[in-house]
C-alpha cells in the first residue's frame, strides 16, 4: 500500500505533467492557421478542474486538519494553503471561460487563453512547491502513528468505496488526454494546417 505522502507527491507529478502539456498546447495554439485540438484542451482543463477539486485537495485538507490539531503553531501556513485551494478553484473558472471564448471565437482569444493557462499553472506550481517544501516535512515531523493509519486508510480508498471508482475515472480521462493531444505532448495526430 502506498503511503499518503507518496500518493500526494505522485498526484503532484501528474497534475504538473498535465499543466505542462496544457501550456505547450496553449503556446502552439498561438500559431495562426491550424485549428487547435480543442477536444484535448477541454479534457485537460476538465482534469485540472476536477482532479484537484474532487480527489487531491480533500486528501490534503484531511492532513491539514490533523496537522493543525497537532501543531497549532503552524496555523498560519495551514490556513494559507487551505485558502489557496479555494483560490485555485476560482482561477480554474477563469481558465474555463477563456477556453470557451477561444473555442467559440477562434482564431481570436488565443492570447487570453495562454495568459489564463500561464496564470493558473504558475499559481498551482507555486502551491505544490510550498506543500512539498513546507507542509509535507511538517506532517512527517508532527503527525502521530494513529494519524497516519487513518490518513493512509482514507487515501488508499479503504474507507470509501466511491474513492476507487473516482480514481479509475481520472485514469481513463488521463488516457483520453494522451490520445487526443497531438505529438509531442500526446499520441494524437499533429495539428493539420488549414488550407
Ligand atoms: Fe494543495
Ligand atoms: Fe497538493
Amino acid at each position: 500500500m502506498k503511503s499518503a505522502l507518496t500518493i500526494i507527491r505522485d498526484e503532484h507529478r501528474t497534475i504538473s505533467a498535465v499543466l505542462h502539456a496544457l501550456k505547450d498546447l496553449a503556446r502552439a495554439a498561438q500559431e495562426p492557421g491550424a485549428r487547435p485540438a480543442f477536444a484535448a484542451l477541454r479534457a485537460m482543463v476538465r482534469y485540472i478542474d476536477e482532479f484537484p477539486e474532487k480527489l487531491h485537495h480533500p486528501k490534503e485538507d484531511d492532513l491539514l486538519a490533523r496537522l493543525v490539531a497537532r501543531a497549532p503553531e503552524h496555523r498560519t501556513l495551514i490556513e494559507k494553503l487551505k485558502a489557496e485551494h479555494v483560490e485555485g478553484a476560482r482561477l480554474v473558472r477563469e481558465l474555463e471561460r477563456a477556453l470557451l471564448f477561444f473555442e467559440e471565437s477562434w482564431p481570436a482569444g488565443a492570447r487570453e487563453f495562454l495568459a489564463a493557462v500561464t496564470e493558473y499553472a504558475e499559481f498551482h506550481w507555486t502551491h505544490m512547491r510550498k506543500e512539498e517544501r513546507d507542509l509535507l516535512p511538517l506532517a512527517e515531523r508532527h503527525l502521530q502513528p494513529e494519524d497516519w493509519e487513518a490518513i493512509d486508510n482514507a487515501f488508499a480508498g479503504n474507507t470509501d468505496p466511491l474513492e476507487s471508482i473516482k480514481e479509475r475515472d481520472f485514469d481513463s480521462l488521463l488516457g483520453r488526454i494522451a490520445n487526443l493531444a497531438p505529438a509531442p505532448v500526446g499520441l494524437g495526430n499533429p495539428w493539420k494546417k488549414a488550407n
